[in-house]
């Protein structure tokens, strides 16, 4: 008897949503399960339990300021990619409202939801006045959009180190000095939640004095992530409590979490050769897929993209109806950010490039990730094709 397609086995399904989220890898969930169960103690506790507890924290924390190269004391744990992100914004806005009634911030119209929308709320509610960098066509922030931006209460720049959507990657170093030169008081924040597998986050590197990371990216749990303060920085908490993150965010501390982060962080040394490997795979897919489907734009910078992003417009399909397809034949993408695609207005990054709404409405994006294979980029290239030729007869186009 025939299989019926959605009944494909879970081991054949090919997963390329990577930027969506992550499989825990086999080493962090080895190092994060006695910490559900015998090791079950509140850092906060001087008993043994407690205490045991807290120097698996303090150890998960000193493997990521090592990984950054800053103090331990400037990292602190959050739920995730989004309130780290929330932390810095509004965290930097209340404390500035000592000096400015209505403080300035700088951010890209390419940012993740969780920063577009901080910080209309911020200026909703009065609190900040917000100015949106265009991009270019690639995606890119041009450093001298910033220059001319940057006024006297200017207090805050955040500014993507790479895009979830599209893996363009932002000259963060040029838009730092640029910002420093104009102003040195004024922080510069960057998310790099899609970038910390892949690039160099040092932050004596990059220069910047925020940068939130988040764990389900990088083979750590959902639900953990982290935001780098540099030390001499006024910031005002969001959640009030306990005294715990050196008084910026109260709250037990997720210590499976914590520990699943510092142990994901650990495997990004040896993450060189198999991004090597992803590339080669990612090439493969882009390079196919421009030679199989005509009528075929790829989104975001030819060269300066995440090593495992190849995102694509479509002509004359729904991004969505492709989706589906891909999903009988046991592949999983994503139309745009995985947020994003319950609303069917195309999205606000490929908007910002400049791509027309009909042509966005056909976007699609693969993220490859370590356990992908070479038969799986074949298998891709062999039914998608198909499928937009099905879908395109369809919608006559
Ligand atoms: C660039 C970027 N920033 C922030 C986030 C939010 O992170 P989290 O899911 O941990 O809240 C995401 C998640 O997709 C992201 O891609």
């Amino acid at each position: 008897m025939r299989k019926s397609k959605n009944k494909i086995q879970r081991q054949k399904r090919i997963y390329l949503d990577h930027a969506a989220t992550t499989p825990v890898k086999k080493e962090v969930l080895k190092a994060i399960q006695p910490y559900f169960s015998e090791k079950f103690g509140n850092p906060s506790s001087v008993h043994f339990f407690g205490q045991e507890a807290k120097r698996a924290i303090d150890k998960s924390r000193q493997i990521i300021a090592d990984f950054l190269n800053v103090k331990p004391t400037e990292i602190i744990f959050t739920s995730g990619g989004t309130e780290a992100n929330n932390l810095a914004i509004k965290g930097i806005v209340f404390a500035s409202r000592k000096k400015f009634s209505l403080p300035h911030v700088i951010t890209s119209s390419v940012e993740h939801h969780c920063i577009l929308h901080t910080c209309e709320y911020l200026e909703r509610q009065k609190l900040a006045e917000v100015t949106y960098l265009p991009v270019d066509k690639f995606g890119m922030v041009n450093p001298l959009d910033l220059e001319k931006t940057i006024r006297s209460n200017t207090v805050f720049v955040s500014v993507m180190y790479a895009n979830n959507e599209i893996g363009t990657i932002q000259p963060i170093k040029e838009l730092v000095k640029i910002t420093k030169r104009k102003n040195p008081s004024i922080i510069f924040h960057t998310d790099a939640v899609q970038a910390i597998g892949d690039l160099n986050c040092k932050i004596n590197y990059l220069g910047v004095d925020m940068l939130s990371i988040s764990g389900h990216k990088i083979g750590a749990p959902k639900g953990i992530g982290m935001l780098y303060i540099r030390s001499n920085i006024e910031i005002h908490p969001l959640l009030h409590g306990g005294p715990q993150e050196f008084r910026k965010r109260a709250g037990t501390e997720n210590v499976v979490g914590i520990i699943g982060l510092g142990k994901a962080i650990e495997l990004l040394r040896k993450k060189e050769k198999k991004n090597e490997k992803i590339k080669k795979l990612r090439d493969k897919l882009i390079k196919g897929i421009l030679e199989k489907i005509p009528e075929t734009i790829l989104t975001g910078h030819p060269l300066k993209r995440l090593v495992n992003n190849a995102s694509f417009c479509f002509k004359g399909v729904d991004g969505e109806a492709v989706l589906l397809n891909l999903d009988l034949e046991g592949i999983a993408a994503s139309s745009g950010s995985a947020c994003a695609s319950l609303s069917l207005k195309p999205s606000h990054v490929l908007s910002a490039c400049g791509i027309d709404p009909l042509i966005a409405k056909g976007a699609i994006r693969f993220t490859l990730g370590e356990e992908n294979t070479e038969r799986e980029i074949d298998k891709v290239l062999k039914v998608l094709p198909l499928i937009i030729k099905k879908l395109r007869k369809i919608s006559g186009y």
